[in-house]
């Protein structure tokens, strides 16, 4: 029998996600998701890096977890420890560190350990759709709380934590992209970050830090991470090397106290994260990370020049937006008019695809006149050329930019 002809529907629990749509190919102008920059991804580097970790120590790959234990690659949790210092501040150890595929995944074990069905968190209003649509689907309510210039406002997060406690819900954790946030592009200032480790001690609220856009800061100086700032252990902090080396090699970590990551390590039953990507990034990072990143960010940062530069031409007035403290994407508010739910399928089948506003935020309405552009993966002339026929679509569809 082939495949095909088998039903597999009546087989199919209740609660399934919907189904996944089939892939048919990047488009022409892509600025969805989180792709990097091609040119800039070090692959000299990480032939040679590979080369040499499979050379000294490729006979471990016969062991689950290459002799390092469930928590990942040793030398790359090593390699985290000393980054997570000089950057952020952070003091922890190997021990306080579990690789993960990808942040995603980070993401999956977090809530794994800390929720269940008709629970509540708090989360920035605007805010990553994979960590939203996380919470949906395990049947968790979200409070989005507004964003300003400088990140979450920490005076609607007071009210938001008050008005919770009035009816007698501690809500599991405050989610923050403080470094960077997705999509606004700010990043919390060090006094805000304090206020928020001071509310969420008086609330025994524990702070979820998602720090996946950290390396990519214009300025390439940092605030500390709420973790480092925190005297409690109440923070949870995950990171990634999707957006500084590459998505596609699918490592992320956590940090975070014994007590929560060994419920976590009880739940990633999937004997282990894929070994060669640890060990070829433990072996690239430690001899080039922080000579890369510089590199990769000033790329980055000639890209959105370029996508500022087309917005003002092609959509003149009618794109706003604030110049994003670093990351590889720009928030854009179009006029009232424009639905951004229906300007993203006559796009696509233009050949620009756009994230639609709505999509990232729980405040649906709120967002319905917002995109986010991703400006690191096109190149300058796709960027320039993608804005163009853009522009084309939202003057035919709503008739702006006039
Ligand atoms: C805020 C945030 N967290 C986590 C992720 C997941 O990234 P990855 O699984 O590639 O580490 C992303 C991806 O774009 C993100 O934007």
């Amino acid at each position: 029998m082939s495949s095909a002809s088998f039903d597999f529907a009546p087989l199919l629990p209740a609660g399934l996600p919907a189904p996944a749509a089939r892939w048919s190919g990047r488009v022409k102008f892509d600025f969805t998701g989180g792709n990097n920059d091609a040119d800039r991804l070090p692959l000299e580097g990480l032939i040679a890096a590979a080369e040499a970790v499979l050379r000294r120590e490729g006979r471990t790959l016969s062991t689950y977890g290459l002799n390092s234990g469930p928590q990942g690659y040793r030398p790359l949790r090593e390699f985290l420890v000393a980054k997570l210092k000089a950057d952020a501040g952070m003091a922890c150890t190997a021990d306080d560190i579990l690789i993960t595929s990808g942040s995603l995944q980070a993401l999956d074990l977090v809530n794994g350990t800390l929720l269940e069905r008709g629970d509540t968190v708090i989360i920035e209003e605007n805010c990553y759709q994979g960590s939203i649509n996380r919470l949906t689907r395990r049947g968790v309510t979200p409070v989005g709380i507004p964003l300003d210039r400088e990140g979450m406002r920490i005076d609607a997060l007071s009210n938001a934590l008050d008005a919770l406690k009035r009816k007698g819900i501690r809500p599991k954790y405050i989610y923050t992209i403080p470094t960077v946030q997705n999509p606004t592009g700010t990043i919390l200032p060090v006094g805000r970050r304090e206020a928020m480790l001071r509310l969420s001690a008086a609330h025994g609220v524990p702070i979820f830090e998602d720090d996946c856009y950290c390396d990519l800061i214009w300025s390439g100086e940092r605030p500390p991470a709420i973790h480092a700032l925190s005297e409690c252990g109440g923070v949870i902090h995950i990171g990634s090397f999707s957006k500084s080396i590459a998505p596609a090699l699918r490592v992320g970590y956590i940090v975070a106290p014994w007590d929560a990551m060994s419920r976590m390590l009880a739940l990633k039953t999937d004997g282990g994260s894929g070994a060669l990507e640890q060990m070829v990034l433990a072996e690239y990072c430690a001899a080039h990370f922080f000579k890369h990143v510089p590199v990769l960010r000033r790329s980055l940062r000639a890209k959105l020049e370029t996508l500022m530069e087309s917005l003002n031409e092609h959509f003149g007035r009618a794109a706003e937006f604030d110049d994003p403290k670093g990351g590889i994407f720009l928030w854009v508010k179009l006029p009232e008019g424009v639905d951004a739910m229906k300007l993203y399928q006559p796009a696509l089948a233009a050949g620009v695809a756009i994230n639609p506003g709505p999509e990232w935020s729980v405040n649906k309405d709120a967002s319905r006149n917002w995109m986010r552009l991703c400006f690191a993966s096109p190149s300058h002339e796709e960027i320039h050329q993608g804005v163009a026929a853009l522009a084309e679509v939202c003057r035919r569809e709503f008739g702006v930019p006039a």
